[in-house]
């Protein structure tokens, strides 16, 4: 018999400091940083976004998702034996943030790495976990996105400080006899490093080089559309299906501007697509399986149906999952 993956819970959670424009506003008003509700809304759709306490890192985030994830499967932490978690802000530089939740949600003894594809990074860990069950090296898997991207913003920037949030989703993927995930696709290309990076490094017992956030906004509003169209015609035309055949577009939550330019492309209207980019701002990571979650506690999103998820990051990384829910 074919083995295939199928999603049975999802999880989300964020942490409970949320500030809106204006109370962000106001915070970089204090260190001579002028930005506005009206500017944020206009150009990325943000109206607000959540930061963690320092003390809480991406594990804690993620392991709160975990549970909720485990709980809507109906599944116990012991029956999972694959732990994978996107992050691009780990707790520590080793070991994996997915070792660190692992141990707190009691999963000791599974499989557990952590991926590294920033905004793209639920799209690969969903996509190797998809392909470990179907190749029977694992059969209930835990994939997460976590992140606390409030750690690499520089708040004297306000080209790039007010996108961003801290939050994590997981999903629980198991063996399944029917699909479940139907096709997917990733890509990279590394000679866009320089317009979305975190440049600095450890070395020494020092860090060398700026370890805050740089991006070329434009650059990236550019590059992103045109990838995640050609990642999600790719994606339908490997399972023989059409743009009109998908339920919900569930793309990575950056900015409204490039979701509604990727709907338009694919002749979706917007209520097709699921929108939390405007109270969550762009959780790198975390933002797909967020939104997912949001969407399907909400009842919008019903077992059964067609769900296109799509990303692109800093890299340049690229991808999209189709699959039934
Ligand atoms: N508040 C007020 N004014 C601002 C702010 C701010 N927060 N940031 C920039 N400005 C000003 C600029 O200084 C500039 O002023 P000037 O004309 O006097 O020089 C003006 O606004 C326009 O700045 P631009 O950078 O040209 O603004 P743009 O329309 O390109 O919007 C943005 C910037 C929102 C970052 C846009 O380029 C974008 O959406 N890029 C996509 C990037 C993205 O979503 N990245 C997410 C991470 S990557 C990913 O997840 C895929």
């Amino acid at each position: 018999m074919k083995l295939y993956s199928r999603i049975t819970g999802t999880g989300s959670y964020l942490p409970p400091r949320r500030l809106t424009n204006a109370d962000l506003a106001a915070e970089l008003a204090t260190q001579g940083v002028e930005t506005s509700d009206d500017w944020i809304v206009e150009r990325t759709g943000i109206r607000a976004r959540h930061f963690a306490a320092p003390e809480v890192c991406s594990s804690d985030l993620g392991l709160e998702a975990a549970r909720r994830a485990l709980q809507a499967a109906g599944a116990e932490a012991t029956d999972i034996d694959l732990i994978i978690v996107a992050t691009s802000t780990p707790d520590m530089v080793f070991p994996s943030t997915a070792c660190i939740l692992q141990n707190k949600l009691g999963a000791n003894g599974s499989t557990a790495f952590d991926v590294q594809a920033v905004c793209s990074g639920f799209i690969y860990a969903l996509t190797i976990a998809d392909a470990m069950i179907k190749s029977g090296a694992a059969k209930k898997a835990l994939v997460i996105g976590a992140e606390v991207f409030s750690r690499i913003l520089d708040f004297k920037d306000r080209t790039t400080c007010v996108l961003f949030g801290d939050g994590a989703g997981a999903v629980v993927l198991e063996a399944s006899d029917t699909p479940g995930i139907l096709a997917s696709d990733l890509h990279a290309d590394g000679k866009h490093v320089g317009i979305l990076c975190v440049p600095g490094h450890v070395s020494g017992g020092k860090v060398l080089g700026d370890p805050l956030l740089k991006m070329d906004g434009q650059a990236v509003f550019k590059l992103a559309v045109g990838l995640l169209d050609e990642a999600a015609r790719n994606t339908l035309a490997k399972a023989g299906k059409v743009a009109a055949d998908i339920d919900w577009l569930v793309p990575h939550q950056a900015n409204i501007r490039i979701m509604q330019s990727t709907a338009r492309k694919l002749k979706l209207p917007m209520d097709k697509v699921i929108v939390t980019v405007d109270q969550h701002g762009n959780t790198s990571a975390a933002s797909i399986p967020l939104a997912l979650d949001a969407a399907v506690r909400s009842g919008k999103v019903k077992p059964g149906e067609l769900l296109l998820l799509e990303a692109v990051g800093g890299g340049f990384t690229w991808g999209a999952v189709l699959l039934n829910l």
